[in-house]
């Protein structure tokens, strides 16, 4: 019998355990999209609780590069709206998620914080957007490219709804090359269903699929994990 120095299966088993227990798991033969919406729609309840601290570092320098311009904004895949607070007062503000939970959460946010800069949010697949074209000055798009069935899809309606001159910015972790994090997200991408994101997403999906220009590209977060890229239009 091989004997199994690092009990990869166990912890798996006991994930996967952990996953069900939070109600996170098992979405087995649903659509992309579907499985998507039902991994936020058990995500929505606990979301700000699990990834305000990881993703904060992200939001912030997102808005901080959004808030150096002016005019209209579209946040992509808002989520629970943990960014809204981050804008500048003076940008009018769009969002948009496929999760009608997670936009719920959203709505709460701006009654709570009493937030006037947010002039809508709607549920609307960011592969398919129902905006015309150059609509917007800026989109921010944050934890999202590494979450959509089809990330290609939404760099080129990125490219359509922001007018030319415009700016896209783009958060995310990337699959890093080496090392323990490398192995990390090894381990992780066996609950990538479950979890409702791509943990081995690598950068060149997103340069490969666009023709904007990428004006930067700075490291945010712990241990500098996620990246933030910045794209003229
Ligand atoms: C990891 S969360 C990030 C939420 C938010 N941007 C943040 O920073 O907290 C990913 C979000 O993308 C949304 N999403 C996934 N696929 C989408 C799609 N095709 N169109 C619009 N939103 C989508 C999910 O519902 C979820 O709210």
């Amino acid at each position: 019998m091989a004997v199994e120095f690092f009990p990869v299966s166990r912890i798996r088993r006991l994930f996967d355990k952990l996953l069900r227990r939070l109600g996170i798991g098992g979405r087995d033969g649903l659509s992309p999209a579907s499985a998507v919406e039902s991994a936020y729609a058990r995500w929505a309840p606990v979301y700000d609780w699990v990834f305000t601290a990881p993703l904060i570092a992200g939001q912030r320098a997102a808005a901080r590069e959004a808030n150096r311009h002016a005019g209209e904004l579209v946040e992509v895949g808002v989520g629970t709206g943990l960014s809204l607070p981050l804008y500048d007062p003076s940008l009018s503000i769009t969002g948009i998620d496929l999760s009608k939970p997670m936009l719920a959460r959203a709505r709460d946010r701006i009654r709570r914080k009493k937030l006037k800069n947010v002039a809508a949010l709607r549920a609307m697949d960011a592969s398919q957007m129902d905006f015309q074209d150059a609509r917007f000055d800026i989109a921010t798009v944050m934890y999202v490219v590494s979450v959509v069935p089809d990330p290609a899809a939404v760099l080129k309606e990125l490219e359509r709804v922001v007018r030319p001159g415009g700016t896209v910015i783009i958060v995310n972790h990337f699959a890093s090359e080496r090392g323990v994090l490398a192995a990390i997200e090894r381990f992780l991408a066996r609950f990538a269903e479950n979890l409702g994101w791509d943990p081995l997403f690598p950068r060149e999906k997103v340069l490969a699929n666009t023709s904007m220009v990428l004006e930067s590209e700075s490291r945010h977060g712990p241990f500098g994990l996620f990246t933030m890229m910045v794209f003229r239009r």
